[in-house]
């Protein structure tokens, strides 16, 4: 092996659910006998009609076709909730801890049934039906949980929109999923400030001219907020109306249970759409394997519900295995930057999972913040949504971790419902940086350009050869668009977007996107959509945005941006088109450098050259290829010599 390897420890081979051993024959036969090896695997759940038929999959771009377990029949919210009554009703289910340090609340298995199961009765008296998109736009309280789980009872499909998006983005994705139905809170509070979600979504409604809406409120912070009569209901005060005892509704393996909106490289985010049997198996399968979830085990992760890593890591995965999940409110630095690790010593997390951008930017706080801290609960660490550069890996795994916890480096998206490629921590030795290697039925190969794939140890495209259970099944009615974003390529195989390299001991190491989509702070977006809302800006008349390193975030959003003739390039007119984009679409996508430029770098037949703009982005200009096809030269030398004029001031 090559250098910088961490073995696994003796004590972690005595104690994790597989070694290395167990790994390599389970995954040998979940790759040679996928009936097999899934149709026993499937046995984890409960079904309500058992299944006959395992696997029918194909990635023939004239018939995508993904279903697992298609004859069988079960319930979500009876799987993660109802099972476990009569070994763990007093057990606690969720751990929520306030943004505020003095506010937290227990919520058993026994509480969760019952919490549940009125909320599922709210939205039966209210008119939800098996089928109907209901729209979750919630900070990270328990509500949440209840409100996803409580339409999984009742099998209505989920569509969580996270609480950063702006009233646009809200409202483009409830008219997409034609959701009439729309969860939310009066209030979110994060890092000590008030998110006004009440009154984004009013605004959505007003905005898309959405009609026959309802809207249940929940009461969180008790601030104003105006309730239209006849369309918006307090949900503590539907809660008194309803009972305790709701049954669950059967669905097919197949049926959606959520839909969630992710970027893309072209047009508007795609309504990812997951099913009941697969996705639940597989999110619950990698949990307990990837974390080494045992019983009594405390697990934390840090993500939002409103990200896949929240619906998969928070509420399905660990619950469905019975687990104690813990949902945060907060944010990193809040009160401190000892934060995380408070809540690690208070609630005595054995593991914790959270995002490269945020152990950066710890990292960058420095180590007393969490020296001062205890720790010693700590067992397992995980990492997920963007590459972890090996400083950040190593500060830690020896800081925060005491150089006891392995890390796993889980890398997955959206699409795949659940880990793809990770360490299994009993199993595998870790290479700070590498996500190590397939979960079991998961087949990664590297293609280039053509589609030709790469043997040994190489660079190229990442897709994956064949499905597993988590896998999405469409896009929200657009099956077309589905088979052309990931089938097309690369014929036969599922494309992730994404490159990676494989080392000399077939590892792989995931190197980040090779389409335009972003990644800023583990939050994925499109390009393309930064710049429709740069020129829906009335003085903008052209945009190109692309990535560029960036310390902390990953990557950081470089914009470069054509005026209007005749307007005047000013600080004031920067930081306005920042307010502008942050109100497009939400404060996620704020861009972080504006270089306004008097063209862009064309090529004779009009199309934007972004390899040169992301060259320029990096401040690499020794390496800018061939310039011989553009339209005017000059607009190169122009941007180079104009770089420094690029800050953000707002
Ligand atoms: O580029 C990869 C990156 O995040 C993308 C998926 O983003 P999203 O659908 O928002 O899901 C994030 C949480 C699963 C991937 O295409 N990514 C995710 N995890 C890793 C990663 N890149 C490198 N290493 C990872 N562990």
């Amino acid at each position: 092996m090559s250098e910088n390897v961490y073995p696994v420890s003796p004590e972690w081979a005595a104690r994790a659910w597989l070694d290395e051993a167990k790994y390599k024959e389970m995954y040998k036969r979940s790759i040679d006998d996928p009936n097999g090896f899934w149709g026993e695997m499937g046995q984890r759940l409960d079904w309500i009609k058992p299944y006959t038929k395992v696997k029918n999959t194909s990635y023939d771009p004239h018939d995508v076709r993904i279903r697992w377990y298609e004859d069988g029949s079960l319930n979500v919210c009876y799987n993660c909730v109802d099972r476990h009554l009569p070994t763990r009703a007093d057990q606690n289910a969720i751990i929520w801890e306030g943004d505020d340090p003095t506010e937290d609340e227990q919520i058993t298995y026994r509480q969760l049934h019952e919490r549940v199961c009125k909320f599922a009765n709210v939205l039966k008296a209210n008119g939800v039906k098996k089928g109907d998109r209901v729209t979750i736009y919630l900070p990270m309280i328990p509500e949440a949980a209840y409100a996803m789980l409580a339409c999984a009872r009742i099998g209505a499909i989920h569509s969580v929109v996270f609480g950063g998006f702006s009233p646009d983005s809200l409202m483009n994705r409830i008219a997409d999923a034609d959701s009439k139905f729309v969860i939310t809170s009066d209030e979110g509070v994060r890092g000590g400030r008030a998110i006004p979600l009440k009154k984004n979504t009013d605004d959505a409604i007003t905005a898309g001219n959405l009609s026959d809406m309802k809207v249940l409120v929940v009461r969180r912070t008790g601030g104003a907020v105006d309730m239209v009569p006849g369309r918006d209901l307090w949900l503590h005060e539907e809660l008194v109306k309803v009972s305790a005892d709701c049954p669950i509704e059967e669905m097919n393996a197949e049926d959606p249970l959520f839909i969630l909106y992710t970027s893309g490289s072209t047009g508007q985010p795609k309504g990812v759409v997951h099913t009941s049997g697969g996705y639940l198996l597989f999110a619950g399968l990698t949990h307990q394997y990837i974390f080494d979830y045992h019983d009594g085990d405390i697990y934390w992760c840090t993500a939002d519900v409103g990200w896949v890593t929240g619906h998969s890591y928070i509420i399905y995965g660990p619950l469905s295995n019975g687990a104690t999940t813990l949902m945060f409110e907060g944010v990193p630095n809040y009160p401190t930057a000892s934060r995380f690790w408070h809540v690690v010593d208070k609630w005595q997390v054995n593991i914790f999972y959270t995002a490269p951008t945020a152990i950066r930017a710890l990292m960058g706080a420095g180590d007393d913040f969490v020296n001062r801290t205890d720790r010693s609960s700590l067992r397992l660490l995980g990492s997920v949504g963007e590459p972890i550069n090996p400083e950040a890996w190593i500060w830690y795994y020896r800081v925060v971790g005491n150089s006891r916890c392995p890390i796993v480096d889980t890398w997955w998206q959206t699409e795949t419902g659940g880990i793809l490629i990770s360490p299994l921590p009993g199993a595998m030795a870790l290479k700070p940086g590498s996500a190590t290697l397939p979960f079991f039925g998961v087949q990664p190969a590297l293609v280039d350009e053509h589609g030709n794939e790469l043997e040994g140890a190489v660079n190229g495209n990442l897709i994956i050869k064949d499905s597993w259970p988590g896998q999405m099944r469409t896009v929200f009615r657009d099956h077309d668009r589905f088979v052309q974003t990931y089938f097309s390529t690369y014929k036969g195989n599922y494309f992730t977007g994404d490159g990676a390299r494989r080392d000399e001991d077939g590892y792989w190491w995931i190197t980040g996107r090779v389409d335009d989509v972003l990644n800023v702070s583990g939050h994925r977006m499109g390009t393309a959509e930064v710049e429709s809302a740069l020129v829906a800006h009335p003085k903008v008349s052209e945009a190109a945005v692309v990535g560029y390193p960036h310390a902390i975030k990953g990557q950081g959003i470089y914009c470069y941006v054509t005026l209007n003739a005749g307007e005047a390039v000013t600080d004031e007119l920067k930081a306005e088109l920042v307010k502008h984009v942050r109100a497009e679409i939400g404060p996620i996508a704020s861009p972080d450098l504006i270089q306004f430029s008097g063209g862009l770098p064309k090529t004779r037949s009009g199309k934007i050259m972004r390899r040169i703009l992301r060259k320029i982005a990096e401040d690499d200009f020794s390496n800018l290829g061939d310039t011989s096809t553009l339209a005017d030269p000059l607009v190169v030398e122009d941007l180079i010599g104009n770089r420094q004029n690029r800050k953000v001031t707002g």
